[in-house]
């Protein structure tokens, strides 16, 4: 397994992180438990702060869909970035951990009035518009709350990334965003600047996630530069700001090749100013939103070993105390992951086994085929690069409530999100009166 972030082997032989041994991690707070190494967390949010803001003066957004809850916000806010946001929950969120509404993006293709609404009153800096529905939607709010607030227009590129079909989005056949081939993004344009209730401030594209090729994003940059000439050309107007999306890929396994986030800085805005020299424009203020690349290889997930089935000369499946509902990416996406034994970790691997779930789904598999020690019932396995898209697309399917996640650093560990508990699994269960215990239906009843 990769060692990320403060990972490394301590003096016992276990898997330390943020100078914490994880098994005394696990002893502590149960499994499965979301570590999260704030070291490695804020350090990838600072080489993003010096790659694109020091060096180019862009403006840097940090996905909140990748992982988010109050300590996160806290973070995000210290180390300078801006913070993308794309629902209600989301929104209450940051608001909630005070992370300061001027420096929200509000993202999302299918925002509800009362989201919108929200937004407004906070008085957040921006609202990424995904189509015209949207727009009308968001100008007549605003007109009722008084405001004119700041809009980027989310427009399709299309660009064809090479990733998994569910996670690309720079296609033209996408549900998200105004396509630039057919005319729709610069109808689009045209009414954001006739709108009085909307600032039109720039452009959004968002090619796809897990994505290593910066050839996908420089050809992204110059589609978008040209829709911006072709703007100024038409219109008169010049684009204030372009957003560049998030997407760029992390180490999950070998052949994973993630590429430096200078370079990804250096290849976007090397290409807008480059365009924009060639056309004769100022260019337009840089964007980014990185999601995965920040909080991907912050995150390692602890699972404790159970039931092992061997299956001689088939597979031999090892059992953990969690799965597809705090890792639903294996299932949904095929994604591979890494793993070691946390106590065994200086021990030579010595056989091939399946790591399962504990769901009711043969489809439950977190890992296929990894070569671990020996592994006994009551070990932990350590799953590393779970930081992102983990927590935040969890579930109680076959309610099991959520992990806990805690917050290393330096030899402490604090709880930031609290294992949820079986109270909490039936807090919004309600049972008719005539459901209640002694109370059963008779049998005229229908
Ligand atoms: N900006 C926009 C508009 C996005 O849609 C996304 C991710 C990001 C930024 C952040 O992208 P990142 O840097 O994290 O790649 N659940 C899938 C990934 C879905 C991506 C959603 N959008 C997965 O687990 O692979």
């Amino acid at each position: 397994m990769k060692l990320n972030g403060t990972m490394c082997i301590n003096e016992k032989g276990h898997l330390e992180i943020g100078g914490c041994d994880t098994l005394e991690l696990a002893r502590e707070f149960g499994t499965p438990l979301y570590v999260l190494d704030e070291m490695c967390f804020r350090l990838s949010c600072r080489d993003y702060y010096d790659a694109f803001s020091i060096k180019y003066g862009a403006e840097v957004i940090y996905a909140g869909k990748t992982l988010l809850n109050l300590a996160v916000c806290r973070m995000v806010e210290e180390e300078g970035l801006g913070l993308d946001v794309v629902s209600g929950g989301e929104l209450f969120t940051a608001l909630k951990a005070g992370f300061p509404a001027g420096r929200i993006y509000f993202h999302g293709n299918n925002k509800s009035s009362d989201e919108l609404a929200m937004a407004l009153q906070a008085g957040i800096g921006c609202f990424i518009v995904d189509n015209l529905f949207e727009l009308e939607l968001l100008s007549h709010l605003a007109g009722e709350y008084g405001q004119v607030p700041a809009v980027i227009l989310r427009v399709t590129p299309g660009v064809d990334a090479h990733t998994h079909e569910y996670i690309k989005t720079g296609q033209i056949d996408s549900k998200f965003g105004l396509v630039i081939e057919t005319g729709q993004a610069l109808a689009g344009v045209k009414r954001a600047l006739e709108l009085d209730n909307i600032y039109f401030k720039g452009l959004h594209c968002h090619i796809g996630s897990q994505i290593f090729e910066l050839e996908s994003y420089r050809y992204a940059a110059e589609v978008m530069m040209a829709f911006i000439n072709q703007i100024g050309e038409e219109t008169g107007c010049l684009v204030a700001e372009l957003d560049l999306g998030g997407g760029l890929g992390v180490y999950y396994t070998e052949g994973d090749q993630p590429r430096a986030i200078q370079a990804y800085a250096d290849v976007l805005a090397g290409e807008v100013q480059e365009k924009a020299r060639g056309y004769g424009f100022q260019p337009p203020k840089l964007i980014v939103e990185p999601g995965r690349s920040i909080s991907g290889p912050s995150g390692t997930t602890l699972y404790t070993v159970g039931a092992i089935k061997d299956i001689p000369g088939i597979r031999k499946y090892v059992a953990v105390d969690g799965g597809m509902a705090d890792n639903p990416r294996p299932a949904l996406y095929q994604a591979r992951y890494e793993a070691c034994l946390a106590g065994k970790i200086t021990r030579p691997s010595s056989e091939v086994v399946s790591v399962a779930g504990k769901c009711c789904e043969s489809g439950d598999m977190l890992i296929w085929d990894i070569e671990l020690p020996v592994a006994e019932p009551g070990d932990i396995l350590a799953v590393s690069c779970t930081g992102a898209y983990n927590y935040s697309m969890s579930m109680n399917y076959n309610r099991l409530p959520r992990p806990a996640m805690v917050l290393v650093r330096g030899g402490s560990a604090e709880l930031i999100t609290r294992r949820e508990s079986y109270e909490a699994l039936i807090m919004n269960d309600l049972v008719p009166e005539r459901l209640m215990k002694n109370q059963s239906v008779t049998k005229n009843d229908h």
